[in-house]
């Protein structure tokens, strides 16, 4: 069984190409609802968190772990793996590597929660993988929320979403990272204001491919068991609003876990 958290439905892009890469394993997806969102926590919130969730879902038996969120990977993957030495965990990191690697202006923006964007984690991937390119970090708070909440349709979202990305395009961007797992849930809202000038980019496939590296067989039936922390029946209900009515399927259980 194979463990995949977030602070809410975000990581339920990362769930889905997981289940793209390993369609027999079963997953058990936690979202920590009472908390989200992350990206306006402090450090030790999110590393307490990480750890009771890392708990829980070795206690159900998962034998890897996911972390889908790039805010807790970047506040506490370390803390995490520290926990679980024998343990194999995979977190998310917003996609600087790649980015960096393909622009062909030699500018790059990453989109990123508040507490990412300050993260020491971060600079540190910048200063290693692109330190050749120009990049232009930028917090985008609200976004989160909007998903959390269905909100996709929002018009002020797309309002703010233009704002905050016309700026950087003007500057020549060409790569635009979005660096928060619920941000692949606003494609539609981002993708016409880019289209043309950059090309988004997502590492959720990457992240599966090396879920699957590390536990090759992970037999199982193909079931996802669905965690929150915080009103499990709305992360149930919020699969086909976020185009996940094929996961749907797949759920055999929906319960609170323990906070
Ligand atoms: N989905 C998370 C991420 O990838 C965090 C969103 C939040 O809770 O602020 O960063």
């Amino acid at each position: 069984m194979i463990g995949v958290f977030d602070s809410g439905v975000g990581g339920l892009s990362v769930l889905s190409a997981l289940v793209d890469s390993m369609p027999e394993a079963d997953f058990v997806y936690f979202a920590d609802t009472a908390y989200v969102p992350y990206g306006s926590k402090s450090d030790a919130v999110i590393r307490e968190r990480v750890i009771a969730i890392g708990n829980e879902l070795v206690k159900r038996g998962c034998r890897l772990i996911v972390v889908a969120c790039n805010t807790a990977t970047v506040s506490a993957v370390r803390t995490l793996r520290a926990e679980h030495p024998d343990l194999p965990v995979v977190g998310i990191e917003p996609g600087v590597k790649p980015a960096a690697a393909q622009t062909q202006s030699g500018k790059i923006a990453v989109l990123v929660t508040e507490s990412t964007a300050r993260s020491e984690r971060l600079a540190r991937l910048i200063a290693e993988h692109a330190s050749a390119v120009q990049v232009f970090v930028e917090p985008c708070p609200g976004w989160a929320a909007h998903v959390e909440q269905l909100a996709l349709d929002d018009p002020a979202l797309e309002v703010d979403a233009r704002a905050r990305l016309e700026p950087l395009l003007a500057a020549g961007v060409d790569r635009v990272v979005l660096g928060c797992t619920h941000y692949g849930f606003l494609r539609h809202v981002l993708q016409p204001i880019v289209a043309g000038r950059a090309e988004l980019v997502d590492v959720a496939a990457a992240v599966a491919r090396q879920a699957q590296r590390l536990h090759p067989h992970a037999p199982g039936r193909g079931e996802i068991q669905l965690l929150a922390s915080a009103a499990p029946e709305r992360l149930a209900a919020a699969l086909p609003a976020l185009g996940l009515s094929h996961l749907a399927s797949r759920v055999v259980r929906t319960q609170p876990a323990a906070r």
